[in-house]
């Protein structure tokens, strides 16, 4: 297969892509061979990995679900994937149509098929941006001009934290973010977490140490502590399964897998 007309011609497709091999865990077609030859390796050491990352993509759409039935009506999606079922506009806009999305990521082939596909939704904006400097998020005019950080706004860390090494000091990152979160709005995080799969941790660890971004595995102590300080909607710091299961399936799932691959939580400013 050639190179997809969606990527933009100086980006490298040889090595493998953290946001391509997600959309392959998902079962997306948006993935080259390098990704899925790398996805395949993570799964040979580490079959939940596939059941783990749709458990995570499902958490995302609940938790956007619940904060837009709440009532919030921005997110500041940071780390924002390739698009595919339930984006998060797509949750949101079922709820409440007037809520504003922008989504933000690093990844110039993620932001270019984003664009492609998402570019012409109502209220949504797309943002080049890196989460390891908290400022260029924030500061970006387009994040500027479209949200108001005076008003109940949710800003989701969901499934990047991960990508963050300690050397880039994950927890003064996400704790600027809280900073500016408003009394009522939400951080909403999830992370992969080592301590399922202690004896996979190392072999994972190094099929992505050879993809475009290293990943990091923390224990729940260092994942709840990106929650400090804030409220912690029911039911707390929890596998993804099992944060507010609310179909058939999702509670069968979340009865069945009760090991923490990724664990999750959402936390309000107050
Ligand atoms: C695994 S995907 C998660 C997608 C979505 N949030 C979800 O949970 O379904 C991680 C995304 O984070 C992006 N990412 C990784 N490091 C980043 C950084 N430092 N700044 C911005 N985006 C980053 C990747 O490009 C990728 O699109």
């Amino acid at each position: 297969m050639g190179d997809p007309a969606w990527a933009p011609s100086s980006v490298d497709l040889r090595t493998p892509n953290v946001a391509r091999m997600y959309d392959y865990y998902l079962g997306g077609k948006d993935n080259l061979a390098p990704d899925r030859a790398a996805a395949e390796k993570a799964l040979e050491i580490a079959p939940e990995i596939r059941l783990a990352a749709r458990q995570n993509r499902a958490f995302l759409g609940r938790s956007v679900r619940y904060l837009a039935e709440a009532g919030v009506r921005q997110f500041l999606d940071v780390g924002t994937g390739l698009p595919t079922q339930s984006n998060v506009h797509e949750v949101a806009h079922n709820a409440a149509p007037d809520a504003r999305v922008v989504y933000v990521d690093n990844d110039p082939v993620v932001l270019a098929h984003g664009r492609a596909i998402l570019g012409g939704a109502k209220h949504v904006h797309i943002v080049q941006a890196d989460l390891r400097r908290p400022e260029e998020v924030l500061d970006s005019p387009e994040v500027r001009a479209r949200l108001d950080f005076e008003r109940p706004i949710a800003i989701l860390l969901v499934a990047i934290v991960h990508f963050l090494k300690d050397t880039d000091g994950p927890e003064e990152i996400v704790a600027r973010f809280r900073e500016v979160l408003p009394a009522g709005g939400y951080l909403v995080l999830s992370h992969v977490c080592g301590d399922a799969l202690p004896r996979s941790v190392p072999g994972v660890t190094e099929v992505y140490k050879h993809s475009s971004t290293p990943i990091v595995a923390r224990s729940p102590d260092r994942i709840a502590d990106f929650f400090s300080g804030l409220e912690l909607i029911d039911p707390g710091v929890v596998n993804v399964a099992q944060w507010r299961p609310d179909s058939a399936e999702s509670k069968r799932i979340a009865e069945k897998y009760q090991r923490p691959y990724f664990l999750a939580g959402v936390g309000r400013k107050m």
